[in-house]
């Protein structure tokens, strides 16, 4: 067990935090020495902090640590100085990437630039190699190592070694540098280096305990570790066994087995070749050796090649703003290296080949038309009219677009509310499955074909997958899930986050429910179920696992706008629906696919394979420390608050107990344990500002103060919040400016109180107790009008036949929100003809054939937002007639359908409707 009971709190987020601390320190106690007023014993110490960190990466390296450790003892301050000063520069420059082979090296002076021209263009990474080897040994290997180097290689590495297991795994959480591993048979698990300073850094293995199993059998082990840990880290075995005594997993989780006579010139080849492999990106390679050809157009695209463009008088601007590359990529070309969306063959079908690989499907589709379009290929590849889906009621306009296309019929499922911030938290499990399970009990289980949630939500409600799956499957063993990830393609690199992903627990799902061990676990859970009892564990010999996850690539990852991604882990894709998913594919993607997006796609890829461990984790980490400064800052905590894990998700969904990331006593909390536990768990680089107590609404602040005056861009807001997001290009200059802005914007707000005179304040006051008190609740999902149920008394509606009927005009009516009301009142019955989706929130409160409630009347007339998609306030809500409904009233031309005398119909066009009927 790498954690020992009772960790002590962690003072910084993570280790990389600690150990730019750390050096900060150094530096300034250097600075102190240097005038004579430090404390070389506080030196000492950090030193002696910082040789346990650094023995994880390549630079400084130990030899350099001593060197500083020989200074301080010496007492030559200001060569200390000057040094310290160096290693710090090289190591936020990252100069060091450009001379990796003087990492272990001598210190330089300042005046000796470190920087090698030629060596500068080479990508550099570390090779983590694992081997009980004393340090000459070490010393032989990396010289060995470096003698194999080339300059003209595109790439260039430097070697870090542990010796032990436990050292491995802290090296991989550490140093996002390590690209390749090379992994000795034969090793010890325990590190010594496990506690002090790092131990609260290490919970990410926190109940991973391998002290009782043989040297033998970790070698393989850490392998399967690092698989799920850091899969996108190339692995290497070393080893005496023959081939035929290696396990098949050990096979399967090593990239390469080597031999110990094999030279080291082969391994470096093959490290090389495996880094090779991740960096080659097939399409957007292809395009840009297109677009250098030179080439005559007689094609319908006049802006290809910048033909139109340059040659204009009058919209030249047009090519200067965006450069002559992007018009020389502008093709519709399929051959001349370049391929067909439509039916890949070549670059393009690579690029989706090795996109799959990165992000752990099965197989990948490219999408240019955002995962709006995704969303509906999916639903039209998987389900027919009449299938039932369920679906959270809250998600993207497209899924409910998605049924009308398919003609499926939807179970809307019902988020739990959050009403003071007029949000949606996410769908408890308990209500999925009462609602599978009352759809057993109408005959109609059968049907149930999906479900469809969306993970993480907007504002970073992020499921338990694995449960949420796991217990549908015990209940219907062959449901399909499509998970809308439109917002969380960047969760795959971050190995905290992943276990909440699609194709993670797909692939974690298979594996196990193909184990003897789990037969046998399922075996003793169906014989201690009590009567009545359903069960919570599908059963192995009926259980498929059929997952798809659509994602936005564009939205969190380097990819052009509308760059999405369909990921598919099916294992009846090729029986049962590849065919369909093809046709499904036709029909929504254009025949003019933008090779702009798609060469985005491919090269995003490649950064997520490189980086995203890296920049996913300094995301996270701006994102916490946001929350953290809003939350201390006495000005800023006066004016807004952080809305925590705990009010964005209810105590009965959080099982670990944690309710938020940070807190003054007890530091960071445990992240791990959360994501691990909990139903539920908080997206950290989603953070909800609440501003109710400025008394300025989220729309208000985001345009007048935060866009307007400071050009700061935010996503999303509620009546009382503003969503802030951290993602792989957020800085931390950019964190620290939205907190001046936020200072300034405090400064405003104590200027502009404190000018008030009494009546204002009152009116003042009033703004603040409507945003923070008097908020509207939110409407749940009402019910299907019974013309429009798919069978009476069962979940599941008809939405396609409502939408279509709406197209007849002479079937619908206005009426203005007062008159709805009065309406319902005096017992009249109202069906919406239309989807209604106010903004913010932005999901839809009616849909085609739902019927209208008081509380969805009350929620539109309390809401003041200005834009609701679907209702016009000139004219009103669109509702079916009575005879629209079959409903048989007379006395009107409108089929009975009329407002009650004493409230008239509240709406003009009414009127002209009833003298035209
Ligand atoms: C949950 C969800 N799904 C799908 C989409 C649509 O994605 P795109 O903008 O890529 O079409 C969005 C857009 O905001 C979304 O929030």
């Amino acid at each position: 067990m790498i954690k020992p009971a009772n960790a002590p709190e962690r003072q910084h987020f993570n280790a990389a935090r600690l150990r730019s601390y750390t050096w900060n320190e150094l530096k300034l106690q250097a600075i102190a020495l240097d005038e004579g007023k430090g404390d070389p014993e506080l030196a000492n110490g950090l030193l002696a902090d910082l040789f346990t960190i650094e023995r994880y990466w390549a630079f400084p390296g130990l030899d350099r640590m001593r060197q500083l450790q020989e200074l301080v003892h010496t007492e030559q301050w200001h060569t200390h100085l000057l040094a310290v000063e160096q290693v710090l520069r090289n190591l936020v420059s990252g100069s060091f990437r450009n001379d990796p082979v003087q990492t272990d090296g001598i210190l330089k002076g300042p005046e000796e630039p470190n920087e090698d021209p030629e060596r500068s263009q080479q990508n550099y990474f570390e090779v983590l190699f694992v081997d009980e080897i004393d340090d000459q040994e070490e010393a032989a290997l990396k010289q060995r190592l470096r003698k194999c180097r080339d300059n003209s290689d595109p790439v260039t590495y430097d070697v870090v070694v542990v010796r032990t297991v436990q050292d491995a795994l802290i090296a991989l959480l550490f140093n996002h540098n390590i690209q390749a591993c090379v992994v000795r048979y034969g090793l010890p698990f325990p590190s010594t280096h496990a506690k002090g300073i790092l131990r609260p850094y290490l919970r990410a293995f926190d109940g991973l305990d391998l002290s009782g199993m043989s040297k033998s059998d970790l070698g393989p082990k850490l392998g399967e570790i690092m698989r799920e840990f850091r899969p996108e880290v190339d692995r290497y075995y070393v080893t005496d066994t023959p081939i035929t005594g290696l396990h098949d997993s050990t096979l399967k989780n090593f990239r390469r087995i080597f031999y110990r006579t094999e030279d080291l010139q082969e391994m470096h080849l093959t490290i090389l070749r495996g880094i090779r492999e991740r960096y080659e990106t097939p399409f957007f390679t292809a395009l840009k050796e297109y677009s250098k050809k030179p080439m005559g157009v007689f094609h319908a695209m006049p802006i290809s090649r910048g033909n139109s463009v340059f040659k204009s008088r009058w919209i030249k601007d047009f090519g200067e703003f965006y450069g002559r590359n992007l018009f020389l990529a502008e093709t519709s070309a399929t051959t001349g290296g370049l391929d067909s969306l439509l039916q890949p063959t070549g670059p393009l079908k690579k690029a989706q080949e090795l996109a799959s690989n990165a992000f752990g499907s099965q197989l990948t589709f490219f999408a240019t038309n955002g995962t709006s379009s995704s969303n509906k290929i999916v639903v039209q590849a998987l389900v027919e009219p009449g299938d039932v889906v369920l679906i959270d009621r809250d998600c993207h306009k497209s899924h409910h677009y998605g049924m009308v296309l398919s003609g499926a019929y939807p179970v809307y499922l019902h988020s739990y509310p959050l009403p003071k911030y007029s949000m949606y938290g996410a769908v408890p499990l308990a209500h999925i499955r009462e609602k599978l399970i009352t759809l057993r009990n109408g005959g109609r289980l059968e049907r149930a074909k999906m479900v469809l949630l969306t993970n993480s939500t907007f504002d970073g409600v992020v499921y338990n997958v694995e449960r949420v799956m796991e217990q549908v499957l015990a209940l219907k063993p062959d449901m399909i899930f499509l998970w809308d990830e439109a917002w969380f393609a960047f969760a795959r690199f971050s190995s905290v986050m992943r276990q909440r992903t699609a194709m993670y627990v797909a692939a974690k799902l298979h594996r196990k429910y193909k184990t003897e061990a789990y037969k046998k676990e399922y075996d003793t859970h169906i014989a201690s179920l009590k009567k009545g009892e359903e069960p919570r564990m599908p059963d192995p010999s009926k259980v498929r696992i059929r997952v798809y996850a659509t994602q936005s690539t564009h939205k969190t990852l380097s990819s052009m706008r509308q760059g999405s991604m369909i990921h598919i882990w099916d294992e009846d894709f090729k029986r049962k629906s590849e065919a369909a998913f093809h046709e499904a594919y036709m029909t929504h993607t254009s025949t003019s696919a933008n090779y702009q997006i798609l060469g985005s796609l491919d090269i995003g890829r490649r950064q997520v394979q490189f980086e995203g461990y890296e920049l996913v984790e300094k995301a996270i980490e701006l994102g916490m420390m946001l929350r953290r400064t809003i939350r201390e800052h006495p000005v800023l905590r006066k004016w807004f608050d952080i809305i925590t894990i705990g009010e964005l998700i209810p105590k009965e969904h959080r099982e670990s107990g944690i309710d938020g990331y940070y807190s003054k006593e007890k530091g960071w909390q445990d992240i791990e344990k959360a994501w691990a536990e909990d139903e539920f768990a908080l997206d950290p680089t989603k953070i909800n500002l609440f501003t109710g107590r400025t008394g300025i609404d989220g729309d208000t602040f985001k345009n007048t103060y935060l866009m307007d005056k400071y050009s700061i861009q935010v996503n999303k807001t509620s009546r009382n919040s503003v969503l802030f997001m951290t993602n792989i290009g957020t800085t931390r200059g950019s964190v620290a400016y939205l907190t001046k802005v936020l200072l300034e914007i405090a400064e405003d707000l104590e200027i502009r109180n404190a000018g008030m005179e009494h009546a204002e304040k009152k009116v003042h006051l009033n703004t603040i107790r409507s945003l923070v008190e008097t908020v509207p609740p939110l409407p749940d999902f009402s019910r299907f009008h019974s013309s429009f149920l798919a069978v009476p008394g069962v979940p599941g509606g008809d939405l396609r036949a409502a939408y279509f009927l709406s197209y007849q005009e002479e079937r619908c009516a206005h009426f203005k929100l007062q008159t709805c009301l009065d309406m319902l009142l005096t017992g009249h019955e109202l069906v919406s003809a239309s989807f209604v989706i106010p903004y913010p929130p932005g999901f839809p409160v009616l849909v085609p054939g739902q019927v209208i409630n008081r509380e969805i009347i009350d929620f539109l007339l309390a809401i003041d937002v200005k834009e609701i998609h679907g209702y016009r306030p000139d004219l009103g809500l669109r509702v079916f007639t009575d005879a629209a409904l079959g409903r048989q009233k007379t006395g009107t031309a409108m089929g009975g359908m009329r407002a009650p005398a004493s409230v008239g119909n509240g709406s003009t066009s009414i009127t002209k409707k009833k003298k035209k009927a």
